[in-house]
């Protein structure tokens, strides 16, 4: 057996195994580079519909194709060994119906390998995700500020800030609950809530925006290595990488003009005869 057979992928029973213990680290990533990276550190690595944005430039998610996601949900499958890798649905890809649902998210698992997927949506949701987990679909659900609606909602706007406003976001938590979920992202929710929300459901919560009583967080790569132009509140940046990419890149694009790059160590020398 190889080093590499040994290593076992998380799966959505040991994630959900992780209520009420050990957070679950989570990042989004989109490559197999970045894939590689993460896979060290996180038990998730979602494959996010914020790659429209991230990586197309896109103003918001809807425009998210199937094939995209699988495109890179494939690429951080070779990329990365040992983290569950959770693909997430795209708008418009499984909203019909509970049955486009299942062949969507069969199309994900089947081409990309990856270990569950994700979806939009609380009661809305509850029979389409209780029809994919019954048929053997890991759900991982997304409650709060859930961005492909952002067409009927208006504006990216944090969610139950208002005690008034609990109610129906509490529902949507007990109904992705009920329905199979194997864990439940909280998105740009009020801290107090997502905290009674973590208290009072089964399966673990995975804050953006939440609450750090939350069992696990997750945030967008780019976002939080200073790569994304503008960022929500509730990104923490770790890092600062656009100025050293566009630090290299002034370098490279000097070096090319004074033909100072390549350098005799970058190029091929013809071979010497009788070697
Ligand atoms: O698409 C995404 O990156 C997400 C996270 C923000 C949770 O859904």
């Amino acid at each position: 057996m190889s080093v590499q057979d040994e290593i076992r992928r998380l799966t959505a029973p040991d994630i959900r195994a992780r209520k009420g213990g050990e957070p679950i680290v989570s990042l989004t990533s989109y490559h197999a580079h970045t894939a590689r990276l993460v896979d060290k550190y996180c038990d998730v690595i979602l494959v996010g519909d914020s790659l429209g944005m991230v990586m197309h430039g896109l103003e918001t998610t809807v425009p998210v194709t199937l094939d995209m996601m699988i495109l890179q949900g494939h690429a951080v499958m070779r990329g990365s060994k040992r983290a569950m890798v959770v693909v997430d649905m795209p708008f418009g890809s499984y909203e019909a119906s509970k049955e486009q649902a299942f062949i969507s998210a069969a199309r994900v698992m089947k081409e990309t390998g990856c270990g569950a997927i994700k979806l939009e949506g609380g009661r809305r949701m509850a029979e389409t995700i209780r029809f994919l987990v019954e048929r053997g679909v890991p759900v991982m659900g997304h409650i709060g500020l859930t961005p492909q609606s952002i067409n009927t909602i208006g504006s990216f706007r944090a969610q139950g800030r208002d005690e008034k406003d609990w109610g129906p976001i509490e529902d949507d938590a007990r109904a992705v609950t009920d329905a199979g979920a194997f864990a439940v992202v909280i998105e740009a929710v009020a801290e107090p809530l997502a905290r009674k929300i973590t208290k009072d459901i089964a399966i673990p919560t995975i804050g953006i925006g939440g609450s750090v009583a939350c069992d696990g967080q997750i945030l967008v790569l780019e976002d939080m290595i200073g790569l994304s132009p503008r960022v929500p509140k509730f990104v923490r940046r770790y890092g600062e990488l656009g100025p050293s990419i566009e630090a290299a890149v002034k370098t490279y694009a000097a070096d090319v003009r004074a033909r100072a790059f390549p350098g005799p160590e970058h190029v091929y020398p013809m071979r010497t005869k009788g070697k």
